[in-house]
């Protein structure tokens, strides 16, 4: 049907015959003359049909937006003054011979451009065919398979083997819900789609296997944000015999190359690290943005003496932090912007926002709600700790840790954000030591995963103080965003059942749900680790969208809904006899 791609069509192809097949982007009646701009994946070439080709023109008459077309004709020159330079086509038209129309299209619901249109993302998903025929998408797309076939061909020359793990399995605990799927064949038993292929890649080292990796779904039912959907891309990796120090220089080698590879952008050899507890004191995040040049100053110890609870209760707690985060030239905050940012953190759970202006030098020059709770020399201190100059204002988180990291974390990216303040270009890391559990309702669970390793071989060494324990578990952090996770495995049984003793699982749980490992670990399991990147997010990050839907061809919405297939949906009263379901009425 076709000789070439309509956007493949040069000035090196002048004078030649070619065949076209695309959609009609756009038709142009000037005259006595019909120019058509025909479209496909590549790009747009201009159509020209002069009434002279009667059976051409007449059909041409009647082209809508979206027709599907064929076009046979003669590659020539664009008269003078005709010419576009922004398009590899705009130096040539092609002169027609021959159209055949191959279908019509009703009018359409929104244009298909990359100009912004007032569209809604669940009308965009609805008819996600569409959207995908817009250029963005189509290169978004694009990239990411190159992306993919990148990390591939690098897995595959170091020795890794792909190998596929089932989607019809148990429950494996990253944290999130499971999505289930009820057993046919075992009525009232389930399912668990795998959250991610974790146990099965270990067990793959178990077997021997050495260096594993896959491109995989994984299912997690968990509140959607920006940058999470229920179902996702995983590169897993899994290896044996490495350290984690290997492990990294590996993977800091490969993602150093995609982003040479695709973007032509040199990221560090190596990549800086960061201790969790530096990132958190820092930045109050365990994944920083460093393109955002504030910090957390802690103040706690110049406030435990003053006559001010809100500061001196958390300066003389040890789960507490008080902290300044000091933005340069913010003093030109209104009233308004900083109700604005206490509003803000207050979804954080912060209790207020106190704050300092410099409007001026000395002590007249400030500005501040809680001047009249701190000495002067105290206030003093502050400014000299946090290097604060006229203009600037000096925000203070005080409360217990979790609270001020949550909410002064926030407050520093969004401040950075609305500012202007976010330098331009890639911030790579690597967050370690990460700790082994944290604590939530009272009790604790695994920071990365419960089959992590911790950085002690002594199990009397982690039941001591498991608070306080770090793993072997580290994250890869790119402009403040998780690019990826993973670890060192525990591999050996009596290490793996008192960190379940730490997470509160008992001993016949433990046997029921993971017994299988636990045996594995008794027949031969090597030392071993891995990772595993969210691959919609490097994608995401790597195509400058601000959201995985927009490098995933048929997202779910912020619902966890496909508008597409209409999906989730009722089923058949049939099918769930089978299934030995009855659903409940709300
Ligand atoms: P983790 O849970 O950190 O680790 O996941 C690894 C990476 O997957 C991405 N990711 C997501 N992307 C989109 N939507 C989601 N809902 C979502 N959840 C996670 C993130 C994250 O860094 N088995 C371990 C890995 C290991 O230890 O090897 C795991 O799944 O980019
Ligand atoms: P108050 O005396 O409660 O009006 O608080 C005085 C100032 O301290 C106000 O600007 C509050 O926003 C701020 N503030 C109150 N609680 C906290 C807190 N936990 N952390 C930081 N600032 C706070």
């Amino acid at each position: 049907m076709r000789s070439h791609y309509c956007g493949q069509v040069t000035s090196a192809l002048l004078d030649q015959e070619v065949k076209l097949a695309g959609w009609v982007h756009r038709r142009r009646d000037h005259g006595g003359v019909i120019f058509v701009d025909l479209r496909d994946r590549e790009g747009i070439v201009q159509v020209v049909i002069a009434p002279e080709q009667k059976a051409a023109f007449s059909i041409a008459e009647t082209l809508r937006s979206e027709f599907v077309v064929q076009v046979k004709g003669k590659v020539r020159k664009r008269p003078e003054g005709t010419i576009n330079t922004n398009i590899a086509t705009g130096e040539i038209e092609i002169a027609a011979a021959e159209l055949i129309l191959l279908n019509r299209a009703d009018p359409l619901p929104f244009p298909i451009d990359d100009e912004y249109h007032e569209v809604g993302e669940e009308t965009r998903l609805h008819y996600r065919y569409l959207d995908i025929r817009r250029p963005e998408m189509f290169s978004r797309l694009k990239m990411r398979a190159q992306i993919a076939r990148y990390l591939r061909h690098y897995l595959d020359e170091h020795g890794f083997i792909d190998v596929e793990t089932p989607f019809l399995t148990r429950a494996t605990p990253e944290g999130a819900r499971d999505y289930l799927v009820p057993s046919r064949t075992h009525p009232g038993s389930f399912f668990a789609l795998p959250q991610s292929p974790q146990q099965f890649k270990q067990l793959l080292m178990m077997s021997g296997i050495d260096r594993y990796y896959q491109i995989v779904k994984c299912f997690r039912d968990e509140d959607l944000r920006a940058d999470r959907q229920p179902e996702f891309t995983q590169l897993d990796i899994e290896t044996s015999f490495l350290t984690e120090h290997e492990i990294q220089s590996l993977m800091e080698n490969m993602i150093r190359g995609l982003f040479k590879d695709i973007l032509n952008v040199d990221l560090p050899q190596p990549f800086p690290r960061l201790t969790y507890a530096e990132a958190m004191r820092r930045f109050g995040s365990d994944k920083p943005d460093l393109r955002i040049p504030l910090e957390f100053v802690d103040v706690a110890d110049l406030l435990k003496t003053v006559d001010f609870k809100v500061f001196a209760d958390p300066a003389n707690d040890a789960q507490s932090r008080v902290v300044a985060l000091k933005i340069p030239d913010g003093a030109s905050l209104s009233r308004k912007e900083i109700d604005g940012y206490t509003h803000f953190v207050s979804q954080f759970g912060a209790r207020g926002l106190a704050y300092i202006k410099i409007n001026a030098e000395g002590k007249e020059g400030l500005q501040s709600p809680i001047l009249k709770f701190i000495p002067e020399e105290v206030v003093a201190q502050i400014i000299e700790r946090t290097k604060a100059k006229v203009g600037d204002i000096i925000f203070f988180g005080a409360d217990k840790a979790g609270i001020v990291n949550d909410a002064l974390g926030a407050l520093r990216l969004k401040v950075a954000h609305d500012r202007g303040l976010v330098e331009k270009g890639w911030n790579i890391l690597w967050v370690v030591d990460f700790p082994m559990f944290e604590k939530g309702e009272g009790r604790l669970s695994a920071c990365h995963h419960p089959f992590t390793s911790p950085q002690t071989d002594s199990v009397d060494t982690l039941l001591k103080d498991p608070d306080h324990m770090l793993a072997r578990a580290y994250d890869m952090v790119l402009n403040g965003s998780e690019l990826g996770g993973g670890s060192i495995r525990i591999n050996n049984a009596a290490m793996q059942k008192a960190v379940f003793q730490v997470l509160n699982i008992n001993e016949e749980e433990a046997e029921a749900k993971f017994g299988h490992l636990l045996t594995a670990m008794r027949l031969g399991c090597p030392p071993h680790g891995g990772i595993a990147f969210g691959l919609d997010r490097i994608v995401m990050l790597m195509v400058g969208a601000t959201s995985i839907r927009d490098v995933i061809a048929f997202p779910k919405t912020q619902t966890a809904t496909c508008p597409l297939m209409d999906a989730p949906a009722p089923v058949e009263p049939a099918q769930l006899i089978d299934l030995g379901i009855r659903v409940v009425k709300e």
